[in-house]
């Protein structure tokens, strides 16, 4: 039986407090200021449902989705992650699959910061984990304290664990949470903001009848592992900040949201019941060029949609989010409209406060284009369906294992276009750690001549990106039957970091590589 729809209001996650570190060095430059966060992972119950009872969760400061992270952009701000969850994991672990055999334990943690610029030992490498109190470390750890520059565009950023072999369970049982970075300059843009500007994160879950988190044991048909992966997870419940099927309360005024597919698999496609417009202003890498005005929102997991919506002539209405995007994206099974196909309630019924003077401007920001002329180098990756040893489908990238040899290694400080080939039948959201890349175009090819000859033949014209998805992106949507190209200058640090296919599932096993910037 489905969980009740809109009984419960939808949290809106608390802002962490850091503490300010002055360097009170006297050698006559000014303080360089630090702020300083210790964020503990710890196994937590807690309600995500009037009618459910408390649900046993992994979460960062006791809250799941985890506290908010708020920095400036130039602010320094550290970080120490300290896992102190119990011995036993929660969820069911396949220890066949990469970093997850014995003898590394079964309860590991690391976490990324993910769309961040940051040196390699602050980037949450998957085989840099840690155990409860630093007990046990994986292979490339090196530091405790995490340093993150906050040199970049202001955006939506999220921080979530990335554990080799394990992240699918690690963030499904609780692990994540929003970063915000500020550019003071933004102030000038007039934005909604305060209490009208709030972050969402969606995702699906499924529940036992006890409250307890789903997650299952064995693909369908089973392997001879177990308990084993699955070639992707999708909950029938779908959760906003913690709350399944949640209503907020707003004033007749526009909000701005900053929306996350925080799901380990499932697309979401947006539209309002109102149907009244969405209008975009930024993305994965923040504020777009002109806002974009759109009637429905892909999200892929891991992108970000920070939107606007005006409820100033809707007074009195319930204005519901819906979803239609199938699962797995695109060709997968349809959403049932009473439950995946909706998402969230808007009640507008609060009284307007004070008049609404958030503007949106025609201008946001600057975008300046990568050239295609300045690439130094083009790549072409496969994104490849295969089998592993038990049979069971087996995902990669160019063929390769995570732990084979690293084939990719641009140049410090170059420009590259990368070619994402996708010749399977769904659409994989590719992610680079370290940098922002801009999108440069999709083409059809011949699927069939391709698997016979591995040669591409294109069957139509390369379509640029959608409007929403220029300026920067971290997250890509590959579709299948279609090359799709990025173009990225690698800086500024070097050092191995990963990509991966974002739906996480595919991430543990076994779509996910390393890349090395070199000197
Ligand atoms: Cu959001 Cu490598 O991840
Ligand atoms: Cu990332
Ligand atoms: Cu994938």
């Amino acid at each position: 039986m489905a969980l009740a729809k809109y009984v419960d209001a939808m949290p809106i996650p608390g802002v962490l407090k850091g503490r300010r570190i002055r360097n009170h060095k006297h050698c006559g430059r000014p303080c360089k200021s630090v702020t300083f966060y210790r964020v503990k992972m710890e196994q937590i119950k807690q309600k995500l449902h009037r009618d459910l009872p408390m649900t046993t969760l992994w979460a960062y400061e006791g809250v799941y989705p985890g506290p908010t992270i708020e920095a400036k952009v130039g602010e320094k701000v550290k970080v120490l992650w300290e896992n102190k969850l119990p011995p036993k994991p929660l969820l069911p672990v396949d220890t066949t699959i990469h970093g997850a055999q014995p003898p590394n334990p079964a309860v590991r943690t690391v976490v990324h910061l993910h769309g961040a610029s940051v040196q390699p030992e602050s980037d949450g490498y998957p085989e840099s984990w840690f155990t409860k109190d630093f007990e046990i470390v994986g292979p490339t750890f090196t530091n405790k304290i995490y340093t993150y520059p906050n040199n970049q565009r202001a955006s939506t950023l999220w921080y979530h664990d990335h554990t080799l072999g394990i992240t699918r369970l690690n963030v499904y049982a609780g692990l994540a949470g929003f970063y915000i970075l500020r550019d003071p300059m933004e102030k000038k843009l007039c934005l909604p903001e305060g209490k009208y500007e709030i972050p969402m994160v969606i995702q699906d879950r499924s529940f036992n009848p006890d409250g307890s988190l789903f997650y299952p044991t064995e693909p369908d048909p089973p392997s001879t592992v177990y308990p084993s992966i699955v070639p992707e997870f999708f909950g029938d419940t779908i959760l906003v900040n913690g709350m399944v099927w949640p209503y907020l309360k707003v004033e007749p005024r526009k909000y701005r949201f900053r929306l996350l597919n925080g799901s380990n698999a499932r697309f979401y496609r947006l539209r309002l019941t109102s149907n009244q417009d969405i209008i975009q202003i930024g993305n994965d890498g923040g504020l777009l060029k002109h806002p974009v005005i759109l009637k429905e929102l892909l999200l892929a997991p891991a992108e970000r949609a920070d939107i606007i919506l005006d409820f100033s002539h809707h007074m009195g209405q319930s204005i519901i989010i819906t979803n239609d995007a199938a699962a797995p994206f695109p060709g997968g099974t349809p959403v049932d409209p009473d439950t995946t196909g909706q998402v969230m309630q808007f009640r507008v019924e609060l009284p307007l406060s004070a008049p609404d003077r958030s503007v949106i401007p025609a201008h946001l920001s600057e975008i300046t284009r990568l050239k295609e002329s300045e690439a130094v180098k083009h790549r072409h990756l496969t994104l490849n369906e295969t089998t592993d040893q038990y049979g069971r489908l087996l995902l990669l990238l160019n063929d390769m294992m995570w732990d084979e040899p690293i084939t990719e290694k641009p140049k410090l400080n170059t420009v590259e276009v990368w070619n994402f080939i996708n010749p399977t039948m769904d659409t994989h959201p590719i992610h680079l750690h370290l940098v922002h890349f801009q999108i440069l175009d999709r083409q059809p090819f011949d699927v069939d001549y391709y698997q016979t000859y591995h040669e591409i033949i294109t069957t139509g014209p390369a379509v640029p990106p959608q409007p929403n998805e220029k300026g920067w992106k971290d997250t890509v949507r590959a579709n299948p039957g279609e090359i799709t190209r990025i173009i990225a200058r690698f800086d500024p640090y070097t050092g191995i970091y990963p990509w991966h296919c974002h739906i996480l599932e595919h991430e543990d096993h076994d779509m996910m590589r390393p890349y090395e910037v070199v000197k």
